[in-house]
């Protein structure tokens, strides 16, 4: 029996993007089926079809992967960087066009996780999932009880931004546990910077059930 679906929604479950972004893209060209290039409107089987982005074979749950990654300082998480900097993709060298789950700043060390599994990671980053993440942060001055509460209760950064209930565990001067279930840009710097403790250092331990260990960076 065939199971026609629309190729937008394909795409976004393992396509690794949004079906708006997979619509641009079949608007655009990029998609084929069965060797032959794909309209918006077009359904396919995602079963038996033979679909195609930019030339390239569509995932399949068997072609699935999943890539944990100690991100060292100095590399920046993005597909390109018009600056030309170092990039955690160098890092990663499989066959699969892999996608990293959420974002690690340039300055941060730690876990980052890279999958071409779209139904994960969007999963993982959605904020409706509150998947918990937890980070190692040295700063300057010494975390109060007035700062854990404020941290527990929301906190209103600098520029306006409130941010969801968070957990900040001092584990003694100048330097605390954080953990968050959003990934705001630069959040837990900028939380630890609304409350007088900017950061000097920041390592992400923890995502979900995912914990760094003794992986080494790089
Ligand atoms: N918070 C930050 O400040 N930076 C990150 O990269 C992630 C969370």
């Amino acid at each position: 029996m065939s199971l026609l679906q629309r190729l937008q929604k394909i795409l976004a479950a393992r396509g690794i993007c949004s079906r708006r972004k997979a619509e641009e893209m079949i608007t655009a060209g990029r998609v084929s089926v069965n060797g032959a290039v794909a309209n918006l409107g077009d359904s396919a089987d995602p079963e038996t079809d033979e679909i195609r982005l930019d030339g390239d074979l569509l995932p399949t749950a068997s072609d699935y992967v999943y890539i944990l990654l100690h991100k060292p300082r100095g590399f920046v998480t993005t597909a390109s960087d018009e600056k030309g900097r170092p990039n955690v993709i160098q890092l990663v060298d499989v066959p699969q066009r892999v996608y990293p789950v959420g974002r690690l700043d340039m300055d941060s060390e730690g876990l980052l996780l890279f999958t071409n599994d779209g139904d994960l990671l969007h999963r993982l980053i959605s904020p409706k999932k509150e998947v918990p993440k937890v980070y190692y942060a040295r700063h300057e001055g010494a975390a109060t009880q007035e700062d854990v509460q404020a941290f527990a209760d929301g906190l209103t950064l600098r520029d306006g931004t409130v941010c969801l209930p968070a957990k900040l565990e001092p584990l003694g001067p100048g330097e605390s546990l954080i953990t968050v279930c959003e990934g705001k840009y630069h959040q837990v710097r900028r939380m630890l910077a609304s409350r007088g403790l900017p950061v000097t250092y920041l390592e992400r331990r923890q995502e979900g059930a995912l914990t760094l260990c003794n992986l080494p960076r790089g």
